[in-house]
């Protein structure tokens, strides 16, 4: 394992209810387990546990507190998915708070002249920043689905605002990653005299504070009307970028029914589109399923795995946008049959290579946090401001810093974006569209085992949690073991497995050579998994935060 694995911060708290497993599942969750990227962050979701909330008042007060302790991975001017179970009734939806277009936006906006993509014009500054979501889905979550108000779940995030919270070495490393594109606003709330700080210097965001304030009092109309939309809009627009006040009026969060599979005896439900998560995670099991993948040698393995991640890649790249602007036949792309006719060309000794591209800087934007409650109300959030830091432009006066999202749609046909990912029709830039999406959300369950899982990590996201489904599918019911497997990737543009120090042995890459592959070791290791297990067959909780990171996972009893 590598040092970092060692050494990293990693709470596991393992509660076993009964002695011995029991013979009848157990209808209720013992009490609550949570994870995510940061221990405040868990710490405001006991809190709001001990206050009486269920799962999704947790919701509401985890994605407010990491934005504002991990600024770099999502916040107020992001957007994201919550994908909810609702234990009294079944009930499961995906609440999708993704960022959209501006009005003013164009499917050429990113092109100069001559029909290239300007590089960085949908990276850095306020032209690439689509309308956030995130705080319309806080108070939709709260006011259709929480027990408390909205004002008490919210909470926590304006303390940790208004009292700060401690640098660490993550927030050092991608603060001086995006150091250079901070506007004045976004530079004097995270950095010390123009420089990153010190580890433990304390991060005020009273204007953070305030608006969140704001949102506690008067729910979405707080951030998309009145005094502090006018703000957002002409800080926007005076710098560059493009928003109208009818961007913030209109924006609307919208429900949609989460993508749902089966592999073996494992239920899978997980993020619809604008996201991309759902149907290729359940396409790649699909066509994994023909085989039994436990009989391969671990090269034959690999190689079966990476073939279905660059078909499932492949269908991302020309088929999938925002429902509501493309028509996406999810039935067949999710269906058995499909991924059978897919997968059919499989050679077991030789790699498809299908397509050439560039490799390209690797995500380690987002953030993810997973959560089961004494009900079974189960939360599974991935939220994000896009690359670390968004768009590096903070409106001044409302501690708001904005996302980069726009990034994700396809600036030009065939052009690969910022994480190597390339995307066509389906995924060009039309005014108030959804850009597609990588975050994958999930539920896995069997008779006797529900995970909540996601991460973060750009285009990896999807082949992270593939992963962690086959090991749960495989018999692995341990948090702790699902956020530490080691990760490999392909994403049919570039043609090669990236994988992480060493995830593949020599052996095993001298074999996938052999088979015609190109393999790209990362230098460091990638993600941050936040997962909770429930074992329903022996009273069982887990909750693991990948070590990777700097996250917590935690188990309560019930009161
Ligand atoms: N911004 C990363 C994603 O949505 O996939």
């Amino acid at each position: 394992m590598r040092p970092c694995c060692v050494k990293a911060t990693f709470v596991l708290l393992l509660l076993t209810v009964c002695q011995a497993a029991a013979t009848e599942p157990h209808p209720k969750p013992p009490g609550w387990a949570i994870a995510s990227a940061h221990p405040l962050v868990t710490d405001a979701g006991v809190e709001i546990a001990r206050a009486g909330g269920n799962a999704f008042d947790a919701a509401v007060a985890m994605s407010a507190a990491l934005a504002v302790v991990e600024p770099m991975g999502s916040g107020l001017g992001g957007g994201g998915f919550w994908l909810l179970h609702h234990a009294k009734n079944g009930q499961q939806v995906m609440v999708d708070g993704r960022e959209r277009a501006p009005q003013r936006a164009h499917r050429d906006m990113y092109l100069d002249a001559a029909g290239n993509v300007r590089p960085r014009a949908s990276l850095d500054g306020p032209l690439a920043a689509a309308i956030p979501g995130e705080p319309a889905a806080l108070a939709y979550i709260a006011e259709r689905y929480g027990r408390l108000p909205l004002s008490r779940s919210l909470t926590p995030a304006i303390r940790f605002a208004r009292d700060g919270f401690a640098v660490t070495h993550r927030y050092q490393r991608l603060a001086t990653l995006r150091k250079p594109v901070f506007n004045a606003a976004a530079a004097q709330v995270f950095l010390v005299n123009g420089e990153v700080p010190g580890s433990g210097t304390l991060i005020k965001q009273p204007d953070l504070a305030s608006t969140l304030t704001l949102i506690a009092q008067h729910g979405h109309a707080g951030f998309y009307a009145g005094q502090l939309a006018k703000r957002l809009v002409d800080g926007v627009a005076t710098q560059g970028g493009v928003w109208v006040a009818t961007d913030l009026s209109s924006y609307a969060v919208m429900e949609r029914e989460p993508i749902r599979g089966s592999y073996r005896d494992v239920e899978i439900t997980s993020a619809a589109p604008p996201s991309s998560g759902g149907i290729a995670l359940v396409a790649m099991l699909n066509m994994l399923e023909r085989w039994d993948l436990g009989q391969f040698a671990r090269v034959d393995r690999i190689h079966r795995i990476v073939e279905s991640m660059r078909r499932a890649y492949r269908d991302r790249a020309m088929y999938l946008g925002d429902p509501d602007f493309v028509s996406i036949d999810t039935g067949r792309l999710t269906s058995k049959d499909y991924a059978r006719m897919l997968s059919d060309d499989v050679d077991a000794y030789a790699t498809s290579n299908q397509a050439s591209g560039k490799n390209r800087t690797e995500g380690r934007d987002t953030t993810h946090f997973s959560i089961l409650d004494d009900e079974g109300n189960r939360v599974a959030a991935t939220l994000s401001i896009n690359y670390p830091f968004g768009s590096g432009f903070m409106v001044a006066g409302t501690g708001v810093l904005l996302n980069n999202e726009m990034d994700d749609f396809a600036a030009k046909s065939g052009v690969a974006n910022v994480y190597g990912l390339i995307g066509g029709e389906a995924n060009a830039i039309a005014p108030g569209k959804r850009p597609l999406s990588s975050m994958s959300p999930t539920f896995l369950e069997t008779e006797n085992a529900v995970a909540v899982l996601g991460t973060p990590g750009g285009s990896r996201i999807i082949s992270m949690v593939l992963l962690a489904s086959l090991a749960f599918a495989e018999g692995t019911l341990d948090a702790n073991e699902l956020v530490t497997l080691p990760r490999f990737h392909h994403q049919y543009v570039p043609d090669q497995i990236v994988f992480e120090p060493f995830a593949i042995e020599q052996t095993d890459l001298v074999g996938l050579k052999l088979k015609g592959h190109q393999l790209q070791r990362r230098e460091s290791p990638y993600g941050d998994m936040q997962a909770v297990i429930w074992r329903k067959d022996q009273g069982q909780l887990q909750a693991a935060s990948d070590p990777r990171g700097e996250g917590r996972g935690t188990v309560i009893l019930s009161k």
